[in-house]
């Protein structure tokens, strides 16, 4: 009698089903006082402890600090090096070169298409309606795509598509993974869809320390799945993704202080916000609801306000896509950075 097969098993490459991951020197492990085993030096020339040693492939800390943060169990997640390496992971995990796709909703973050491409695997990207958000016939639009990329809130428009909006698409595509990319979710958490993945075996949610915790120079990121989605993917993943120190700084900044220092820095962020929000609509900008850490405003002359820009050393982004040559997007500041900024446009 065969046993029934996980959705991510029926999903994932077939190669890797019966797969035995790299067996690290780490992960065979042993017993004992004299570590010879993984043609490390014995000596420790730095103040960072074990850092002549391999680090753990998914450190047991901050495993644990993500799962008490995030409130997902340890074996629904996965680290890795930013979220940019678990988009590639998951593409790499369950797309076959040639044959499969993955579908995305823009404008949106655009390595799920990259992320794709550089795989050989084909890109069906799709539109966010004129309200940005899913469009109603999603179902057919995506086809057969095997991942399905939900960025939440989207980069670049920062706009929202409600919980019950995104259950509704989990349930409509049994078939394929619903991957929502949560990188900015600290900014508006009351839109996560962290818990879902405890009660679906189709729903991946992606995270990074990188912008409300102030890390994008450390590359640290998390999969929440459940865990035969882990499983599969931990057989991708190279053998020491997370280097020691960045642990410790992600583990740190996952204590209960980081996260209180998190919270505030993120309070803060949204203020400067509003500030700019109001000042570029003051303007006469058109500017969208800023649901992340950053606001994408449309100009009537977008020329005059780059070279402004330019004059004032502020570099924002500004996008090739037609569909945002009008439109630039500018990332929250501080204090005397977000005046600067008002002050261009005053
Ligand atoms: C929506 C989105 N997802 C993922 C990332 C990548 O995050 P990381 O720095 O963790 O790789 C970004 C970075 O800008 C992003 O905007």
């Amino acid at each position: 009698m065969t046993a029934t097969r996980s959705l991510a098993e029926k999903l994932a490459r077939p190669e890797l089903i019966n797969l035995t991951p790299y067996q690290s020197a780490r992960r065979i492990g042993g017993q004992g006082e004299i570590w010879i085993n993984a043609n490390e030096s014995p000596f420790n020339n730095s103040d960072i402890e074990q850092l002549n040693r391999y680090p753990e492939c998914q450190p047991p800390a901050l495993i644990d600090a993500y799962s008490r943060y995030a409130g997902v169990s340890s074996d629904s997640i996965v680290t890795s090096r930013g979220a940019d390496e678990a988009i590639e992971l998951l593409i790499r995990t369950f797309c076959i070169a040639g044959k499969d796709s993955i579908a995305c909703f823009g404008p949106t973050y655009g390595m799920y298409a990259i992320s794709a491409q550089t795989c050989n695997v084909a890109v069906n990207a799709l539109a966010l309606t004129d309200d940005y958000q899913l469009p109603t016939d999603l179902v057919q639009q995506v086809a057969d795509a095997k991942l399905v990329f939900i960025c939440n809130p989207n980069n670049p428009t920062g706009t929202i598509i409600d919980l019950d909006s995104i259950e509704t698409v989990v349930n409509q595509l049994p078939n394929a993974l619903v991957v929502i990319d949560e990188a900015y979710i600290e900014f508006c958490p009351e839109y996560s869809a962290a818990q879902l993945v405890e009660q679906y075996d189709n729903v991946v949610v992606l995270r990074t320390l990188s912008k409300a915790f102030a890390l994008a120079g450390a590359r640290c990121g998390f999969m929440l799945a459940n865990p035969d989605i882990v499983n599969l993917v931990m057989r991708v993943i190279a053998p020491y993704p997370v280097p020691k120190p960045v642990a410790d700084l992600a583990t740190a900044a996952l204590s209960e202080q980081g996260i209180a220092l998190m919270r505030q820095q993120v309070a803060t962020l949204i203020e400067q916000g509003k500030l700019l929000s109001q000042a570029l609509s003051n303007a006469g900008a058109q500017v969208l609801p800023a649901n992340g850490n950053f606001v994408l405003a449309k100009f009537d002359d977008i020329a005059a306000v780059k070279q402004q820009l330019i004059d004032a050393g502020i570099v924002a982004r500004s996008y090739g896509d037609a569909r945002l040559a009008d439109w630039i997007r500018f990332s929250f500041a501080n204090d005397k950075q977000t005046q600067t900024l008002i002050n261009v446009f005053q």
